[in-house]
C-alpha cells in the first residue's frame, strides 16, 4: 500500500479528527500551543493562510477561532489525500480545500502571509520545506510543528507498529480464518482442526506475551480485543455463522493492515535531532529567519517531547546586483 493510498483510507475511513491521535491525547497541549501562537501574529485583511498537509484542518481551524481578524483571511487546506481535502473542507467549510503534494505547492511564489503545518511536511520529501519557504511573503510567518523522534508520540506509535507485527507473526488471523473456513472438514494442507486449535493455542500466547510486556492498552487496546474475540469465536465456533466470521476477518485485517502502515508512516516521518537541524537550515538557506529550535513536552504521567516546534519569518527579498 503506497503512503498515499494508506492517508486516502485513513480520511476515507472517517479518520480521527486529528491523525496523529493513535491512542494517547496530546490534543490539549497542541491546542494551547497554536491558541498561544496564533494570538500573537498580526495579519492583514484578504491575506491567506496555507495549512500543508491538514488531513481534517485541525490547525486550520484553531487558526480560525484564535488569529485576530482570521474572518477576513482566506484558509487554505492541502493535503495529498483526496478523502483528507474532503474531511478538510467538512470541517473548516470557510477554507479551500486542495489536493497536492507538499513537495510541489501549487501556488505561486511569496502569495501566503502564513504558512502552518502539525505533523504534515516531514512526510513529504526534502524539498518540502523549500516549498514552504517559497509561496510565503516577505515578513510571513512559518510555524510548524514536526514528529520528534523517540518523544512521546513516537514512542506510542512505535509501540502500535510492534503491536500489529507481533500479531501479524502470530497467525493468530490468519489460523481462525482456518478453523472457520475448515468448519465441516479437514483443513488446509491435510490439517486436522485439532493441529488447527494447537497452532490457535501457541499463537494466542504470543499474543498474551506480547500484551504483557508492551501493556494491554497498547494500541488503544486493539490487540487485546482482537485476542479475546478470535478466542470467544474459536471457543464457541459452533454458536458463529462462518460466513459472518470470515466477513469480519477481512475487515480486520484490512483495518491492522492500514493502522500498522500508518504507524510506519509515522515513525519514519520524525525527525531526530540531526534531521531537524538540518531542515533548519534549509529553511534558513531558503532566506528564513528563525527562533532557536524548540521541543514542545506532552503527556502528563511520563512527560517527554512531543513536537519539534521551528518558527520564524521570511526575510526581505535578496537584492540581485
Ligand atoms: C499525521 S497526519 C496530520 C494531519 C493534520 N495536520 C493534523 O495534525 O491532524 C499527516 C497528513 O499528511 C498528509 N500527507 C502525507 N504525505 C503528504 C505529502 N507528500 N503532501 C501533502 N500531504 C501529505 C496525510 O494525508 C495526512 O493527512
Amino acid at each position: 500500500m503506497t503512503a498515499q493510498g494508506a492517508w486516502t483510507s485513513f480520511w476515507q475511513a472517517g479518520g480521527h479528527q486529528a491523525a496523529y491521535s493513535a491512542g494517547g491525547s496530546p490534543e490539549a497541549v497542541l491546542r494551547a500551543h497554536w491558541t498561544n501562537t496564533f494570538a500573537q501574529l498580526t495579519l492583514r485583511p484578504n491575506e491567506r493562510v496555507l495549512d500543508i498537509a491538514a488531513g481534517a484542518g485541525v490547525v486550520s481551524k484553531a487558526a480560525m477561532d484564535c488569529l485576530p481578524g482570521s474572518e477576513h483571511l482566506r484558509f487554505h487546506g492541502l493535503d495529498i489525500a483526496h478523502s483528507g481535502a474532503i474531511a478538510y473542507g467538512t470541517a473548516c467549510p470557510r477554507g479551500r480545500a486542495v489536493v497536492a503534494d507538499a513537495a510541489a505547492l501549487p501556488f505561486a511564489d511569496e502569495s501566503m502571509a502564513l504558512v502552518v503545518s502539525q505533523f504534515g511536511i516531514e512526510y513529504a520529501s526534502e524539498s518540502a520545506a523549500a516549498e514552504a519557504a517559497r509561496v510565503l511573503k516577505p515578513d510571513g510567518y512559518l510555524r510548524l510543528a514536526l514528529h520528534y523522534r523517540e518523544g512521546g508520540l513516537f514512542l506510542e506509535c512505535a509501540a502500535n507498529r510492534d503491536a500489529i507485527s507481533a500479531l501479524t507473526q502470530s497467525n493468530l488471523l490468519t489460523i481462525t480464518r482456518q478453523l472457520f473456513e475448515t468448519h465441516a472438514g479437514p483443513g488446509p494442507d491435510g490439517k486436522s482442526r485439532m493441529q488447527l486449535l494447537v497452532a490457535f493455542n501457541s499463537a494466542s500466547r504470543v499474543v498474551a506475551d506480547h500484551l504483557a510486556r508492551a501493556g494491554s492498552q497498547v494500541a488503544g487496546g486493539t490487540l487485546l480485543r482482537l485476542l479475546q474475540d478470535c478466542s470467544h469465536m474459536v471457543g464457541r465456533a459452533q454458536t458463529f455463522e462462518p460466513q459472518e466470521v470470515l466477513a469480519w476477518l477481512d475487515r480486520t485485517e484490512a483495518e491492522t493492515a492500514l493502522f500498522a502502515r500508518r504507524m510506519h508512516l509515522m515513525c519514519d516521518a520524525a525527525l531526530d535531532r540531526p534531521a531537524a537541524d538540518r531542515l533548519v537550515e534549509e529553511l534558513k538557506s531558503q532566506g528564513m529567519r528563525l527562533e532557536p529550535l524548540q521541543a514542545l513536552t506532552m503527556g502528563t504521567h511520563n512527560p517527554l517531547p512531543g513536537a519539534w516546534i521551528v518558527q520564524g519569518v521570511k526575510g526581505p527579498p535578496q537584492n540581485n546586483p
